[in-house]
């Protein structure tokens, strides 16, 4: 496989452009919006240039750049492609409507992969002929920065075409998880709604400070969350490992979830205190300053983090 199209190139679909791209991928990049193609190609040739000053990227711009090939229409972008990744708006019409067109055009065998947030891909793909090729490849964003990738099937996805992604994923050096069926949510935010459940309850009843919560995470389990996850965590936080961890804290963490299982609205009340609580630090006008600092710590980390775990693959 050389050639992928990416299909809807606002903020998601921009940076999927440059995954493509970095790998060495030939990439059809198509938007309704003819401006949206223009900006993605200034936004891969300034994001490569960020990343390769964090030695992330250790390519030629020019030649990762000359690999995207804006296309003016559908037929033109999928032509003699593999592999599709759409990232049109959140509207379960807009993913129907272009589904049946995808399908319509696309060579048999090519996979239609959506960066769904949150539609499952039976909603949109129900009434496609070649249904069996459509999944959802979920990346968190950027995916340039962030490899995690989840792919869910919908009930009809051939299983040889979510290996198929899962490969094409990992080819492009990303990483991915696969579900077996579909659930709201898929993993990533299922994991985050039980945080910020918890989150919102212990600043409503005045247990804590929302700064407090986030310095619970930044300064405590997040550093560990960085390189492993919550089972590599608790496997190495017993003499023997996770079964015994489980013997001593099950029961405990057992009268917790008692205790959580009872879900809550977040009130406008709530959220008022916790909105009024984040403008104290970081005022409405410098959330985008805000942003682009997390996005360079991020490239920070991630470049961090290769080196971290390479040294001590060595050691
Ligand atoms: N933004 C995020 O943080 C994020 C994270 C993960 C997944 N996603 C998912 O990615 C998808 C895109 O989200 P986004 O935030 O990039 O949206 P966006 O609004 O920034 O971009 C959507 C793009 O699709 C284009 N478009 C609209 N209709 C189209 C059509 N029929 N054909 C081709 N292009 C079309 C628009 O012109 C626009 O450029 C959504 O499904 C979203 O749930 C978003």
């Amino acid at each position: 496989m050389s050639r992928i199209a990416v299909v809807g190139c606002g903020v998601v679909g921009s940076s999927w452009s440059l995954v493509f791209a970095r790998a060495g991928f030939e990439v059809a990049v198509y938007d309704q919006s003819a401006a949206a193609v223009q900006d993605t190609l200034k936004f891969v040739r300034s994001a490569l240039a960020d990343l390769a000053a964090q030695g992330l990227f250790t390519g030629d711009v020019d030649t990762a750049c000359a690999r995207l090939k804006p296309a003016a229409s559908l037929e033109e972008a999928l032509a003699g492609v593999d592999y599709v990744q759409e990232s049109a708006p959140e509207r379960v019409e807009i993913k129907r409507a272009l589904y049946a067109q995808l399908d319509a055009i696309a060579a048999p065998g090519t996979i239609l992969a959506s960066s769904t947030s949150g539609l499952p891909a039976s909603s949109f793909t129900e009434h496609v002929e070649n249904r069996a090729r459509c999944l959802v490849v979920h990346p968190i964003n950027p995916p340039h920065l962030i490899p995690l990738v989840e792919l869910v099937p919908a009930p009809w996805t051939d299983p040889d075409v979510l290996e198929r992604a899962a490969k094409i994923m990992e080819a492009v050096g990303q990483s991915p998880i696969r579900l077996s069926r579909e659930i709201n949510g898929f993993v990533v935010n299922r994991l985050q709604s039980a945080l910020l459940g918890e989150a919102f309850r212990l600043v409503e009843d005045g247990l804590c400070s929302a700064a407090d919560v986030d310095k619970a995470v930044s300064d405590g389990l997040g550093l560990r969350w960085f390189f492993m996850g919550p089972f590599e965590t608790i496997d190495l936080n017993a003499q023997n490992g996770v079964a015994e961890y489980c013997k001593n804290l099950g029961p405990m963490y057992y009268g917790l979830a008692k205790e959580q299982a009872d879900p809550r609205e977040w009130s406008a009340k709530l959220v008022k205190t916790v909105e009024d609580e984040r403008r104290l630090t970081t005022p409405a006008t410098g959330l985008p300053a805000r942003r682009s600092w997390r996005d360079r710590c991020l490239a920070a980390f991630v470049a961090a983090k290769r080196r971290v775990l390479a040294e001590q693959e060595a050691v």
